[in-house]
C-alpha cells in the first residue's frame, strides 16, 4: 500500500449510505444497527474474593442510527462497565458487540474511529486553555491543529458557545462548560457514536439543563447516534428516546419513556411516571444512590 504522507494516519472507516432516520424504536430488520450488543457479560474479582461480581450479565440492545439511548439505572448498576466495554477499555467475558456491523474485537481500529466516549471527569489539563487542549488531541488523532481548531470553534460556535471563551485555563470554566468542551472534544474524529458516561452528574442545574440542550443539539447537527448512561429520571426522560433500565447488571425493561410508563400503568397499576417504572422494575428508589454517585466514576 502506497503511504501518502499529508493524510491522517488512520483512514475512515466505510461508512453505511444514509438514509432517513425515524429515532423511535429498534433498528428494523435488514437495517444495520449503530450499536448491536449481544448477551454481554463482564465479571470482576476482587480480591481474595473468590466469587466474582458480574457487573454486566447478558446484557442485550440493539441502537438505531441517530436515536439518544439511555442506560438509566443506580449507582454500581453496571452503566460505567457496559460503556467501557462498547468503547474497549475493558474486555467481554461472554458475548459481543458491533458497530455498523463491525466487531469490537475482531475490527478494534475500525470500531475506535467510529466511537468516542466521553467520561464525567473531562481529561483536560486544566492550566491549558480549551484551544491547547484540543489541538493537543487532535495531534494525537493525527489531525492538523489548525484545522482541528477551525473545527473546534465552528462545532462549539454552531453550538452556542463563543469563541473567546475558549482561551482561558479549563480549570477557569464551569463543569459545564468543561462537559461541553470535551463532547466537542470528541466530535472532532466525526465519530458516528458517542458514549457518554453520567454527563451532568455532579453539575449544577442550569449548567445540566444547559448540557442536555447541547446535547440534543449535538445529535441534531452532526447524524450523531448518542448512548448516555445517567441515574437521572428527568433527564432520561427529557433526551432519550429509548431507555434501557438497568439493575443488578441486568437489563430489566426497555423501551420509550412513553412505553415504559403506559406499561407500568397497565400491567402494574402504578403511576404513569418514570419513577414508578423503575421502582416497580427494580425495585429501589434512584433517589438514596444520587449522592453516592458522584465519587462513582474513577477516570
Ligand atoms: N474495575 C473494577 N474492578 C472491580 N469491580 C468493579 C470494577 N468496575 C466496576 N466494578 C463493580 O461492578 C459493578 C458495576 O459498577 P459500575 O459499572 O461502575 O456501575 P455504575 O456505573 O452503574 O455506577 C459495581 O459493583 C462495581 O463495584
Ligand atoms: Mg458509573
Amino acid at each position: 500500500m502506497i503511504e501518502v504522507m499529508n493524510e491522517p494516519k488512520r483512514a475512515p472507516a466505510p461508512m453505511p449510505a444514509r438514509e432517513p432516520v425515524r429515532r423511535v424504536g429498534p433498528p428494523p430488520a435488514g437495517e444495520l444497527p449503530a450499536l448491536l450488543i449481544e448477551h454481554a457479560t463482564k465479571r470482576f474479582v476482587v480480591g481474595r474474593k473468590k466469587k466474582p461480581v458480574v457487573a454486566v450479565n447478558d446484557v442485550s440492545v440493539s441502537i438505531r442510527r441517530g436515536e439518544i439511548y439511555g442506560i438509566l439505572g443506580a449507582n454500581g448498576s453496571g452503566k460505567s462497565t457496559l460503556i467501557r466495554l462498547v468503547s474497549t477499555l475493558l474486555t467481554l467475558d461472554g458475548g459481543r458487540v458491533e458497530v455498523f456491523g463491525h466487531d469490537i474485537e475482531r475490527e478494534e481500529m475500525a470500531v475506535k474511529q467510529l466511537i468516542n466516549r466521553v467520561s464525567v471527569d473531562a481529561a483536560f489539563f486544566k492550566k491549558l486553555s480549551p484551544h491547547e487542549n484540543l489541538a493537543y488531541a487532535a495531534r494525537l488523532y493525527g489531525m492538523d491543529a489548525k484545522l482541528a481548531r477551525r473545527q473546534v470553534v465552528e462545532i462549539l460556535g454552531r453550538l452556542g458557545v463563543g469563541e473567546k471563551r475558549l482561551d482561558r485555563p479549563v480549570e477557569q470554566m464551569s463543569r459545564g462548560m468543561q462537559q461541553k468542551v470535551a463532547i466537542a472534544r470528541a466530535l472532532l474524529t466525526s465519530p458516528t457514536i458517542l458514549l457518554l458516561d453520567e454527563p451532568t452528574t455532579g453539575l449544577d442545574p442550569r449548567s445540566k439543563l444547559d448540557v442536555q440542550t447541547f446535547i440534543e443539539e449535538v445529535r441534531d447537527t452532526h447524524d450523531a447516534t448518542i448512548v448516555l448512561t445517567t441515574h437521572d429520571l428527568a433527564e432520561a426522560e427529557r433526551l432519550c428516546d429509548r431507555i434501557a433500565l438497568i439493575n443488578d447488571g441486568r437489563v430489566v425493561a426497555e423501551g420509550t419513556p412513553d412505553e415504559l410508563k403506559t406499561l407500568v400503568a397497565r400491567d402494574y397499576g402504578k403511576e404513569p411516571t418514570l419513577d414508578a417504572v423503575f421502582m416497580t422494575f427494580t425495585g429501589r428508589s434512584l433517589d438514596d444512590d444520587v449522592d453516592e454517585a458522584k465519587e462513582d466514576d474513577d477516570e
